[in-house]
């Protein structure tokens, strides 16, 4: 759902006069690290790690924007075909983050969660994980829900099974299933659906992210690789999100 909202006072964006609609929940495909790295003559791992910093920066925007909820892909399900060396870089990378930033995130009354196969993920990042997401439970400004080793079509089919169990062992009537029940076994089913999703690297494609979520959310594609993500590109997804109309099949 949308909150309507005045403009963030930050002296580096244009202020126009008009109440904003601010998405409440966004998703974000964080995709071109590699090639920013490529570009640059720099292995793909320097990539990842300017990825973190845009991260930090998404962060930083959505709060300034009072938005409730940040979702973001950090590894997918199909990154595991990955080069083990990068893998490892991707998840060392993740530990340092969650090191570093655990501390703000407290500060800055962020709360921390995760989807997605986190039992696949090495004991050490789950660990790291573990501490942040519990260092971070009773914040509520701000939920970041960090998806690591993810896959819709996955997160789908572990709900089908947890409905097929509870139906097998009386618990679930079948003819009441409906939307909502099966919301409910979704990984993160008290979050609300993301209204907006953004992209980066100029693919127009979902990539296995939350296709039962994004049903109705708006999509916005940027033209630049994830690490140059900054502050105004927020401005202008939220500035396009505000001048759609949202009619959820309806006239
Ligand atoms: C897509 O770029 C990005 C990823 C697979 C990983 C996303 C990871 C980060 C942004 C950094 C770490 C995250 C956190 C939360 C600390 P790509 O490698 O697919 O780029 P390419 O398509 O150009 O190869």
């Amino acid at each position: 759902m949308s909150q309507t909202k005045s403009m963030p006072t930050d002296s580096s964006i244009q202020v126009t006069p008009s109440p904003l609609q601010v998405p409440e929940h966004v998703a974000i495909i964080m995709d071109g690290n590699g090639r920013w790295a490529n570009q640059r003559g720099l292995p793909r791992a320097a990539g990842h790690r300017a990825g973190a910093e845009s991260v930090r920066r998404a962060v930083e925007a959505c709060k300034r924007y009072h938005i409730k909820y940040l979702t973001l892909y950090a590894f997918s399900s199909e990154n595991w075909k990955r080069p083990e060396s990068e893998i490892k870089a991707l998840m060392n990378l993740l530990q340092r983050f969650l090191k570093e930033k655990t501390k703000e995130m407290v500060k800055q009354n962020v709360r921390l969660r995760t989807i997605g196969r986190i039992d696949m993920l090495p004991a050490d990042t789950r660990k790291q994980l573990d501490k942040a997401l519990k260092q971070t439970e009773n914040n509520t400004e701000l939920t970041v829900t960090l998806a690591l080793s993810y896959g819709s079509r996955e997160e789908i089919v572990d709900a089908t099974k947890a409905i097929a169990k509870d139906v097998a062992g009386g618990k679930l009537d079948p003819d009441t299933i409906d939307n909502a029940t099966f919301k409910n076994y979704l990984y993160a089913p008290d979050q609300p659906d993301p209204d907006l999703l953004i992209r980066t690297s100029g693919e127009l494609r979902l990539s296995n992210f939350l296709l039962w979520q994004l049903s109705y959310a708006e999509i916005f594609v940027l033209d630049k690789f994830w690490p140059d993500f900054n502050e105004e590109d927020m401005h202008a997804a939220v500035q396009e999100y505000s001048k759609r109309h949202r009619r959820f099949g309806a006239i």
